[in-house]
């Protein structure tokens, strides 16, 4: 594991950093991003920094939840479409009020194999060791799926969902995420100490799904001094 802990201010440039490192010589490359408040800094300087994807760079949203209103504000199709320059490589994801969702999980993972192993998957992590929406209680075999959100995952997301946050998600599963050549997981403040401490240092258990990464051959970990804090102490 690489483990990169800087002060909040560089946060963005050190991600923007191992990034542009870990797509040195991808040809073609597939990603998987995040959404949420850790990655915003971070895609605004890559913005800033008028990041060079390479040629042919397919992008694929981590996952996205299951509500009425694709558009809706607190959606993963808005949130990119607030966050992602448009002039950046397109990020698809699957349809928040597909008909059927477990068809639309299905075929957006048939498009995600298609692209190949994800060469990056971006991840951040939840107060609950949740990576994409791979709750607690998720195994390493666990693909694509459709899934019930846990309720700290709902609070989280409440502010951005006022009339009620949805109850299950779309999401890419821990099997697709492991089996990328490599993964970058992203974590600021101090709320996510203990979970990245716990995921990074602690027995490796469904329950808390970020633990799984200990077992990936080229896990690079980007954190602030706040996230990192318990890491850093024992070093
Ligand atoms: C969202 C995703 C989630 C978030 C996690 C942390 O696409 O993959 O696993 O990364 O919930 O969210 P923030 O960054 O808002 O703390």
């Amino acid at each position: 594991m690489e483990l990169i802990v800087v002060r909040p201010e560089e946060f963005a440039q050190a991600a923007v950093d191992a990034f542009g490192h870990a797509l040195v010589r991808a040809e073609r490359p597939c990603l998987a991003l995040p959404t949420g408040s850790t990655p915003v800094p971070f895609y605004r300087r890559l913005a800033e920094t008028r990041f060079a994807f390479p040629p042919g760079t397919r992008a694929f949203a981590l996952d996205e939840f299951v509500a009425p209103d694709a558009e809706a504000p607190g959606s993963n199709a808005a949130f990119f479409r607030r966050h992602w320059p448009p002039d950046f490589p397109p990020v698809a994801m699957p349809r928040a009020d597909a008909a059927d969702p477990e068809a639309e999980i299905a075929a957006y993972c048939a498009a995600v194999a298609a692209c190949g192993p994800l060469d990056i998957a971006v991840l951040g992590i939840g107060v609950n060791g949740h990576i994409a929406f791979n709750e607690p209680g998720s195994g390493l075999a666990d693909g694509c799926r459709v899934v019930r959100l846990a309720e700290r995952t709902r609070e989280a997301a409440a502010r951005e969902w006022p009339e009620g946050v949805p109850e299950y998600g779309l999401t890419m599963g821990i099997a697709e995420i492991m089996a990328a050549r490599r993964v970058m997981l992203l974590a600021t403040g101090p709320a996510k100490r203990h979970v990245v401490h716990a995921a990074l240092t602690g027995p490796v258990m469904g329950e808390i799904p970020a633990s799984f990464l200990q077992r990936h051959p080229a896990l690079t970990v980007v954190c602030d001094t706040a996230a990192g804090a318990l890491l850093t102490q024992e070093s």
